[in-house]
């Protein structure tokens, strides 16, 4: 019986140097699946929009959808520590919005923590999220509900200004109080100083190995997904090519007359095939 970490059992896993992993789920059945599996924590991602949805990016999520998943995924995973992923919209108005926002992960729900993209320009809506008691995760790096201020999906801190930018959004949300940090598209020469500097764990997707953990994208890593695979991804999995073999294969029976058999029926209960065919020759 796996027991729920919390996030100081994380900072522990940190202090022990011992990788904390991660993944992102969207249901039930994979939420139980990563559980089983004994990840230490799961993101909602709003990458939900893609691998879900099948939007273009993520901008169209929304906090209903958001929420409809975590759920799904928190009766999938009882026992492990689920962060909701905050959609574009539902913080970058007010503070007020965004507390109201954040609450509902936890309150409808059930979620552990949220996560946010941005470093010093939300800083605000951090703190306020953070004294409403709820803990949070920062997000720094290639942000994608910002892509577009960023000129697309591209790393970023691979040159010294952009690298000291990073330093810098990391240091204001450790000062903040967040309790994680996650670095994406970012160079390992960055996100080792960066976890080196801060007390809280820093995890990477995208940001080599000298992170405190690792997360991918399940949808990635099973191989279901298939609009795009980033230079970061390893895939263990080969979900569409099962997939697509075994629906074809079914079809093929179908069609051929070999599905169903009579393993697969359910048959008249004893003595009622007569007296159903009586009725029916009475009726005829
Ligand atoms: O939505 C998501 O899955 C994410 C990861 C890409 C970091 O935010």
């Amino acid at each position: 019986m796996p027991t729920k970490k919390s996030v100081l059992d994380l900072q522990q896993m940190k202090r022990r140097g011992e990788p904390i992993t991660w993944l992102t789920a969207y249901d039930f059945p994979t939420a139980a699946f990563e559980q089983a599996a004994g990840i230490d924590m799961i993101l909602v991602g709003d990458s939900l929009g893609m691998c879900v949805y099948g939007y273009p990016g993520t901008l169209p999520v929304t906090m209903e959808q958001c929420i409809v998943h975590c759920e799904a995924v928190r009766r999938g995973a009882p026992d492990t520590f689920v962060m909701g992923d905050m959609p574009f919209g539902s913080y970058q108005v007010s503070d007020e919005e965004a507390v109201r926002n954040a609450g509902r992960f936890l309150k409808e729900a059930g979620m552990d923590a949220v996560k946010l993209e941005g470093g010093v320009r939300v800083l605000s809506r951090i703190k306020a999220i953070l004294n409403a008691g709820i803990v949070v995760c920062g997000h720094i790096g290639l942000t994608p509900q910002s892509s577009g201020q960023l000129g697309g999906h591209k790393a970023q801190g691979r040159t010294l200004e952009s690298a000291k930018l990073l330093v810098e959004d990391a240091r204001a949300l450790h000062a903040a109080g967040v309790q994680l940090l996650l670095l994406e598209a970012v160079p390992p020469e960055v996100a080792g100083h960066i976890r080196a500097e801060l007390a809280i764990p820093v995890l990477g997707i995208g940001a080599g190995a000298d992170a405190d953990g690792q997360l991918l994208i399940v949808s990635d890593v099973l191989g279901s997904f298939q609009a795009f695979t980033p230079k970061f991804v390893r895939k263990y999995a080969d979900l569409a090519g099962v997939s697509v073999a075994a629906l074809s294969a079914y079809v093929a029976e179908v069609r051929g007359g070999r599905f169903p058999q009579e393993e697969h029926c359910y048959r008249m209960l004893a003595g009622e095939e007569e007296r159903f065919a009586a009725w029916t020759k009475e009726r005829a």
